[in-house]
């Protein structure tokens, strides 16, 4: 076997054999294919696409590349979930631990932002003290002990991926859904979890633009999971506007604590309690209640003894970026428009996101929202306000800003 046909049968848009699919993900872990062998059938695929049987024993390949965990020695169901990315999802902090207080165990394996979508562990980690590298041991004994816990895949879970991604990152072949689909799933299937509830989101701010992709990702998803003995379910979810009031770090912990303490914005509250419906039903636990969890202060309490069990202050101050910039609304009227990708992008170049993989990123840097589409603002009032530590961000945050809202006067005709 060799690359070079690899690469041939995927050009010439021919199906790959499964042999060709073990030996090309087996090669390419060990580093006998080279990157940019891997980046010509990465954009082959991209292009050309892959059955069904094709992107199964593709995510099987890349499981098969590392280590498989096992909850299995937990009393109580386990219970994940995914979100495809975007702009103020913060969800998952309070998630986990109110599907904890609900009686499941949640392993919940988050990654990193990259270009204009947070990552949960950056935010996180703006709360002093926490770690989101954990032992395999360490991640066994948080979650038996709290409920819940949020940390880093080790390196022994698919490999493969994880050089992959890298990859199609800097090649322009991260928007496949075969690859997306398999590289997702492999690391669910890896993880060990016994039920999975995919949050796909659709919209200018996330990876699937149109609803009609966002549907086959999904499709795609919940095939692979529930073939795999996973129960997984996906829910499409808007991404044409930021989740909840902020985007940034530190922002998003403190409004995720808003929510666990009852209170945060409307829309953070309902997607927090849709999914944790979903994944409690998944994990065969129907008969609890995550909104009294929420209103008791049950998942609060799990959520600081998880924090705490990561090394994290739960009461520790979160940073505060060093300086801050207003903008103003320009006419009085309607916020009809208020643009998903534009405000990531404007939090990624105010320091909350990263160039590259190994940048630092600010904890006190993104964007606070005072209005949301729908809303009345007046002239003037304050629309959104930029942080950074590094002022000097401010000129090219605004360039993403402008003309990622529409203020319509109130009045205006639209069938004239
Ligand atoms: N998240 C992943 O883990 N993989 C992808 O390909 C895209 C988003």
């Amino acid at each position: 076997m060799d690359a070079i046909s690899v690469i041939r049968t995927k050009r010439d848009r021919g199906e790959l054999s499964d042999e060709q699919i073990d030996w090309v993900i087996d090669a390419y872990t060990r580093g006998e294919v080279a990157d940019e062998q891997m980046s010509a059938l990465a954009m082959a695929i991209l292009l050309n696409g892959m059955n069904r049987s094709e992107i199964a024993r593709w995510t099987a390949a890349m499981i098969a590349s590392g280590e498989r965990m096992d909850f299995s020695s937990l009393s109580r169901p386990t219970a994940d979930k995914h979100s495809t990315g975007g702009v103020g999802d913060k969800i998952t902090l309070p998630l986990a631990p109110l599907v904890a207080a609900c009686g499941a165990a949640v392993p919940q394996l988050s990654g990193r932002g990259l270009g204009h979508t947070g990552g949960t562990l950056d935010k996180l980690e703006s709360i002093p003290g926490w770690r989101a590298l954990l032992s395999n041991e360490e991640m066994l004994s948080v979650l038996d002990n709290t409920g819940a816990v949020i940390c880093a895949a080790g390196d022994g879970l698919a490999p493969a991926d994880k050089k992959l991604y890298a990859l199609r990152d800097v090649t322009g072949t991260v928007e496949a859904i075969p690859l997306i689909a398999s590289s997702i799933m492999s690391k669910k299937i890896a993880e060990g979890t016994g039920s999975l509830v995919l949050d796909v989101k659709v919209g200018t701010g996330a990876f699937m633009k149109t609803l009609d992709d966002a549907r086959e990702l999904a499709r795609t998803m919940v095939g692979l999971g529930t073939d795999s003995g996973v129960r997984t379910v996906a829910l499409l979810t808007d991404m044409s506007t930021p989740l909840g009031l902020t985007a940034g770090n530190a922002l998003e912990v403190r409004e995720s604590v808003e929510v666990l303490a009852g209170g945060g914005p409307a829309d953070v509250v309902e997607l927090t309690l849709a999914l944790a419906r979903e994944m409690l039903d998944a994990a065969g636990l129907k008969d609890a209640d995550p909104a009294k969890a929420l209103a008791d202060g049950s998942a609060m309490d799990v959520w600081r003894r998880m924090i705490a069990a990561q090394g994290g202050d739960p009461d520790a101050e979160l940073p505060v970026a060093r300086e801050q910039h207003v903008v103003h609304a320009p006419a009085s009227g309607v916020l009809t428009r208020l643009d998903a990708y534009g405000i990531g992008v404007a939090a990624w170049r105010l320091g909350a996101g990263r160039a590259r993989k190994e940048d630092p990123v600010q904890a006190g840097a993104g964007v606070e929202l005072h209005a949301k589409p729908g809303d009345r603002v007046t002239e003037g009032q304050p629309l959104l306000t930029l942080h950074t530590d590094t002022p000097e961000r401010f000129e090219y945050a605004l360039r993403s800003v402008e003309g990622s809202y529409d203020v319509v006067p109130q009045g205006t005709d639209f069938t004239a």
